[in-house]
């Protein structure tokens, strides 16, 4: 059973599917670096030289790849769900947290890493932001199992509602992973 994190952009995946990972003493695998490692290339210079079919054509074989992997903490890019295929697939053998975040929370955290999300642009603002987050809403609920919003949380607290959650569903699971 694979752990995966999917959500818009800044909501906190990469940090929250780390930390999870290192707790339970599990894989972390990103589909963004798998996606970079392959084609030896940036995000942004994927989005520049090929455009985002391209990417999204890549993004594909990835979730693929690393659905059929088991026992991993999976952090998604923003735009995974937008494809039915990739959703099915990590559902197969996974349970799916679905982070949010209100769109200034987005916004704010968002322009700490400017530039390296291509789909934001140079310089956007927060409608930009509500615009592409309404419209991926639906998506992101339709393939979530669980729902945090991470909004004004810490980390740990985000990390412990997920291992709660696993505890729950996972007959004999505990903090340490062992299920
Ligand atoms: C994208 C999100 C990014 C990255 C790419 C496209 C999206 O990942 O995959 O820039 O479509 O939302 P993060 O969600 O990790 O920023």
């Amino acid at each position: 059973m694979n752990i995966v994190f999917i959500g818009f952009m800044a909501t906190g995946k990469t940090s929250i599917a780390k930390e999870v990972a290192k707790m339970l003493r599990k894989r972390y695998m990103s589909t963004d670096e798998m996606i970079v490692e392959k084609c030896r290339k940036s995000i942004p210079r994927i989005f520049e030289e090929y455009g985002e079919l391209f990417f999204r054509k890549i993004e594909k074989e990835v979730v693929n790849e690393v659905s059929k992997m088991d026992g991993v903490v999976i952090d998604c890019g923003g735009g995974v769900v937008l494809d039915k295929c990739n959703v099915k697939a990590l559902k197969e053998n996974g349970i799916i947290f679905l982070l949010q975040a209100t769109p200034e929370t987005i916004y704010q955290r968002s322009l700490k890493d400017k530039g390296t999300r291509p789909l934001l642009g140079p310089n956007y603002s927060i409608k930009h932001v509500e615009e592409l987050l309404s419209k991926r809403i639906p998506y992101y609920l339709e393939a979530a199992d669980y729902i945090i919003d991470t909004t004004g949380k810490s980390v740990e607290e985000v990390v412990n509602r997920v291992i709660e959650i696993l505890g729950d569903k996972i007959e004999g699971f505990d903090r340490e992973g062992r299920s």
